[in-house]
């Protein structure tokens, strides 16, 4: 049976801000305060959501974040966002982020991030979503593991039990099976 569900590729998503670290943005230590960094990295993702939806979106969940190298002040902070995967009126939007030093030309990975909206409607309900056409094998590969990604997230919220995890119950017997054989 054909879907007649409407899909949109990863690209009608994509987004990417560029912010320069200045004093009002930073700790004592002069590096970026993670909360203002969170801040743009949901501005960003939101964007994504939008482009990907044309809805409103609002943040359900954030997975966790960490924050792998401090960003000093005077330095560029880039922001790169996108959908990898629609489920029903929910969406996943994956984050990266870089620090530029424009001084020293050098860039270097700062964080990733999975970030989950839900499009509302006129009322601010959920309201069903285009599906995405992963069109890279990366893509496709985000695609795939969005799904297991979202089952963890939703088994940690309560929301979903560990035995309706389809993808996890998998993995977990694949675990099983070679722990019995190793
Ligand atoms: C997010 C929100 C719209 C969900 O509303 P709800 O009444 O629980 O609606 P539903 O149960 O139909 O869930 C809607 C979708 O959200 C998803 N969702 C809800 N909570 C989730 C969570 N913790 N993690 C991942 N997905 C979640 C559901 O799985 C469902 O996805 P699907 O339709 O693709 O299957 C509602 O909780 C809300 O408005 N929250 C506040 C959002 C907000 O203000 N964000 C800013 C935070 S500061």
């Amino acid at each position: 049976m054909s879907s007649s569900r409407p899909s949109r590729p990863v690209s009608a998503s994509e987004c990417k801000m560029t912010e320069i670290v200045l004093p009002n943005d930073t700790n004592g230590l002069g590096n970026m305060m993670g909360g203002r960094l969170l801040h743009l990295m949901d501005k960003c993702a939101a964007i994504s959501a939008q482009r990907h939806s044309n809805r409103v979106c609002v943040t359900a969940a954030v997975d966790n974040v960490e924050f792998q190298s401090a960003i000093r002040e005077g330095e560029v902070v880039v922001i790169e966002s996108h959908v990898n995967r629609a489920f029903r009126t929910s969406m996943e939007v994956e984050l990266n982020v870089w620090a530029e030093n424009p001084l020293e030309e050098t860039h270097r990975t700062c964080n990733r991030a999975f970030y989950t909206y839900v499009a509302l409607d006129e009322d601010g309900g959920p309201v069903p979503i285009p599906d995405v056409t992963p069109e890279t094998e990366q893509e496709q590969k985000r695609y795939e593991s969005a799904a297991k990604r979202r089952d963890i997230r939703l088994v940690l919220a309560g929301r979903k039990g560990l035995a309706d995890a389809a993808s996890l119950k998998e993995d977990m017997l694949t675990a099983l099976q070679t722990d019995a054989t190793a």
